[in-house]
Formats: structure tokens, C-alpha cells, sequence
């Protein structure tokens, strides 16, 4: 059988490890999220979960890719027969998070050209309109909204077509470092403007009153935040680890991958909610899509013309990490694709028909989502008819974006999750990943806390946030 290429080097699996995490998650999922939860509060929450969950599960998949040397699908089955079908959740998963990450994704690229129009003062420009009017024909023109989201599948679908090495690695090992120097630039801007430090006290001033209240949905928020901003249980860390060599030391990658992910989750906070509180908008600090795009336009916008350079800054920043985050989604269900026909021994294989067909697959949905703009267009209405026998689901997401959300990040990831765990820590035994870990002389210093934590508390703590869920959602 043929080879089975993987990343060139360490930096280039790490670059496309934490290019998966770092994504709209963080620069937009988390600052709002924290200021919701009680800012310091929740990032303690936040941080317990991401040591005692996150570490545990994504040191699991990097060490089941590796060990299988597989993909999503086929890793699973290849060390449990009665846990074998966990791995087809994952294509299913990243599938569905990558059709409305891509509409995201576009209203992205429509805001860079807006700010290129704004800088040159051409015709598609903002014309001077606020950034509500702006943002709500942004989402009106629905066919509009679909032509962006599928410029951004398509930018997806050509690195992921390139390859491994010479796309995603390529991608993420340039993209990376350009968007940490993107960051640092909007950072130092949004810092500087006059009114900024009430953002950063909105963020870092502990407010224990929102856990006091309601524990549980703070506690399910961290959950599926975190499970969404560490790309786990999408089969994500599972084909990257199968595509890393055996010398790597996994716990150490894990370790860095959780650290580097929450780091860009609170630098992206120090990013926009000083600039959402200097322009005098603090309520928009808790909404999810108006603070990125329209309060952080209107910010822009204000600026005159250098404010238009910071808008073609910060969007590039947003769409470079987006398309590091949606080529992994893509790659999980191309990586099973292209082992199936390695193991057919099919001689021509070749990773476009698989891009193309599976980008037509999400492409669709992504269509879906941004024709219906957020809701505003009805396209969800005959769908909350349907299910209008299921009572709570249209109470709990009155669009498609939020239903494929909660979908994914609400069930699938943390169910996903929790079956890993149970697999590792109860069926295949821990001591499979610390012989994974302990290739090549490396030593698994932490071996016992991994051990305690696999086996009790991760699953222990993933069944309390599922079980949230499930309770929100039928109410
Ligand atoms: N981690 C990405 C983000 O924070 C999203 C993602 C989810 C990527 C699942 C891959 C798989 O935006």
C-alpha cells in the first residue's frame, strides 16, 4: 500500500493544530461569552474544564490518530469493536459545523471588501450608513449572503484540495504567525481608545452573581465553548495526531494546543470589548453577531480613513483563522475518503473528487444558512412548523445558524466526548495512550492525573453539561 503522507514538521502540525482551534470561537465566541458569565469567573470555570475535559480529550484523539494511523472513522473501529461507530459521528459533526462556519465565514470576506470599498471610497463601500444598516442588508440580501459563503467553501475546499503538506500545512504554517501579528496591531489600537479600560474591566473583574444564579448554564456555556473552541469530538485531532510522527511528545502537544487556544480566546477579548465599550456600546459586548459586525464596524468607521486599514486588519485576521479552523472541518470526512481508497489500492487516487463532492454536501447547507441571514429571511419558519410538535425546539433556536449550532456543539460534541472517554478510560484502558505517549523514550510524567481524570472526571463532568443541554433544549 502507498504511503501515507503526514505533516512535514512539528511546527506544521502545531500551526494546523492550534490554526483548528483558534477560529471565530475564540475571537468572537469567547470575549462575549466571558462578560456573560461573569468575566474572571467563568474564565476560571473555563479553565478547570479545559484542564480536567479539554487536555484529557484531545490528548486521546492526537494519541488514537496516531496510534491507528487512521482517520476519524476507521480509528475507532480499529480499537474497539463496541465503540466502533462513535468515529462516523465525527464527519457528521464537522460536516455540519462547517456549513454554518462558512456562512460566518463569508459575512467576513463581504465586511474586508466593504472596508477596502470604504478605504478607496468606491460604490461598495458603507457609503457612510451605520454598521446596524450596513449588517442588516448584509443579511437581507440573501443572495448575496450565499455568494460570499460560498467564495469562503470554496477557499476551504481549494487548501484542503492542495493536500496535507502542501495546503493545510502550507496555510497554516504562513497564516498562523500573520494572524498573532494582526492581533497584536488591532490590540494596541483598541487599548489606546479613549473609554477602552471599561472592556477590560468587563472581562477581568470577577462577578460571582451570574454563577450564583444559574450555575448550570454557565457550566454548560464553558462546556460546549469549550469543546467547540478545541475542535474536539469532529474527528479534527484524531486525523491531525494520525498525520504527526511517532518522536512528538502528544501530552506536551495537547498541553500547548489548550494553552495557545485560550491565550488567543482572551487576546481576542482584549481586541473588541474595549472597542465595543469605547464606542459607547456595552450592551453589544453580550450579543453574538452584532458585536463583530456592527459594533466593531461602526468603531472602524469612526476612525475616518486609517479606520478602514484597521477593518481590512481585523477582518483579514477573522477570515485567516476561520479558514484554519474550516479546511480541518473539511479534512476529517476527505481523510476518510482518501484511506478508503488507499486501502482499495485504487492506484489514481486523488483528493479533489472527495473535496469537491463533500463541499457540494456542506456547500448546500451553508446556502441554507445564508439565505435565511440569521433568521430575517424565514427560510427557517416551515422548519419551526414541522417541528412545532417537538414544542421547545423553535423556543430554542429561531434560525438555522443556531439550529445546526446547537445541533453540534450542544449535542453531538459533548455526547462525542463523553463516549471517548468511556472508551478510553473504561474499554481500550488508559494505558493504550500512555504506550502512545511513551514512544520513542518520551516519558508521560502526568501519567496519573491523565489516568483519574479519563476514567471519573471528564466523563463525570461531560455527562453534567450534556445532561444541561438536553434540559435546555426540551425545556
Ligand atoms: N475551534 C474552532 C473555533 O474555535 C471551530 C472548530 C470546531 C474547528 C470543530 C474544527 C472543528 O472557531
Amino acid at each position: 500500500m502507498e504511503e501515507r503522507k503526514g505533516f512535514r514538521s512539528y511546527f506544521g502540525f502545531l500551526m494546523a493544530a492550534v490554526g483548528s482551534a483558534v477560529g471565530l470561537g475564540n475571537i468572537w465566541g469567547f470575549p462575549f461569552k466571558m462578560g456573560k458569565g461573569g468575566g474572571f469567573a467563568f474564565l476560571l470555570i473555563y479553565l478547570v474544564l479545559a484542564a480536567v475535559c479539554g487536555a484529557v480529550v484531545m490528548l486521546g484523539e492526537l494519541a488514537l490518530g496516531r496510534k491507528t494511523g487512521q482517520n476519524a472513522v476507521t480509528a475507532y473501529r480499529a480499537v474497539s469493536s463496541r465503540f466502533g461507530w462513535v468515529g462516523a459521528l465525527a464527519p457528521v459533526t464537522a460536516m455540519l459545523i462547517l456549513s454554518f462556519y462558512s456562512a460566518l465565514g463569508g459575512y467576513c470576506i463581504r465586511y474586508l471588501v466593504l472596508n477596502v470599498g470604504c478605504l478607496f471610497g468606491t460604490e461598495w463601500g458603507a457609503n457612510g450608513l451605520s454598521g446596524a444598516t450596513v449588517f442588516a442588508e448584509a443579511t437581507a440580501d440573501g443572495g448575496m449572503a450565499v455568494v460570499y459563503g460560498m467564495i469562503f467553501m470554496a477557499l476551504t475546499a481549494v487548501i484542503v484540495a492542495l493536500g496535507v503538506r502542501g495546503g493545510i500545512e502550507r496555510f497554516c504554517s504562513v497564516g498562523m504567525p500573520l494572524l498573532m501579528a494582526m492581533l497584536a496591531v488591532i490590540i494596541l489600537r483598541a487599548c489606546t481608545l479613549p473609554g477602552a479600560a471599561a472592556g477590560l474591566r468587563f472581562m477581568f473583574v470577577p462577578d460571582f452573581t451570574p454563577l450564583r444564579e444559574d450555575f448550570m448554564g454557565v457550566l454548560r456555556t464553558a462546556g460546549g465553548q469549550m469543546f467547540f473552541s478545541l475542535s474536539l469530538a469532529a474527528g479534527v485531532m484524531i486525523t491531525y495526531g494520525s498525520y504527526t510522527e511517532k518522536k512528538q511528545h502528544l501530552a506536551r502537544s495537547a498541553v500547548t494546543i489548550v494553552l495557545c487556544d485560550t491565550a488567543v480566546g482572551l487576546l481576542a477579548g482584549m481586541a473588541v470589548l474595549p472597542a465595543a465599550f469605547a464606542l459607547g456600546a456595552p450592551e453589544s459586548a453580550m450579543q453574538g453577531p452584532a458585536l463583530l459586525f456592527i459594533t466593531l464596524q461602526d468603531v472602524f468607521s469612526g476612525m475616518g480613513q486609517m479606520g478602514f486599514v484597521f477593518g481590512i486588519i481585523f477582518y483579514g485576521l477573522v477570515i485567516l483563522a476561520a479558514l484554519a479552523s474550516s479546511v480541518s472541518m473539511l479534512e476529517v470526512p476527505v481523510a476518510y475518503w482518501t484511506d478508503r481508497q488507499r486501502q482499495k489500492g485504487d492506484k489514481k487516487r486523488r483528493r479533489w473528487p472527495a473535496v469537491l463532492c463533500l463541499t457540494v454536501l456542506s456547500g448546500a447547507l451553508c446556502a441554507i444558512t445564508c439565505a435565511d441571514g440569521l433568521g430575517g429571511n424565514g427560510v427557517w419558519v416551515p422548519f419551526q412548523r414541522f417541528f412545532a410538535g417537538a414544542e421547545k425546539i423553535p423556543a430554542f433556536c429561531d434560525c438555522w445558524l443556531d439550529f445546526l449550532d446547537m445541533l453540534s456543539e450542544g449535542l453531538l460534541m459533548p455526547l462525542g466526548a463523553l463516549l471517548t472517554c468511556v472508551m478510553i478510560g473504561w474499554v481500550i484502558k488508559p494505558e493504550t495512550i500512555r504506550a502512545e505517549v511513551e514512544q520513542e523514550d518520551n516519558r508521560f510524567k502526568t501519567y496519573r492525573f491523565y489516568r483519574i481524570c479519563v476514567r471519573y472526571i471528564a466523563p463525570a463532568v461531560i455527562a453534567l453539561i450534556l445532561w444541561g443541554q438536553i434540559r435546555a433544549f426540551f425545556g
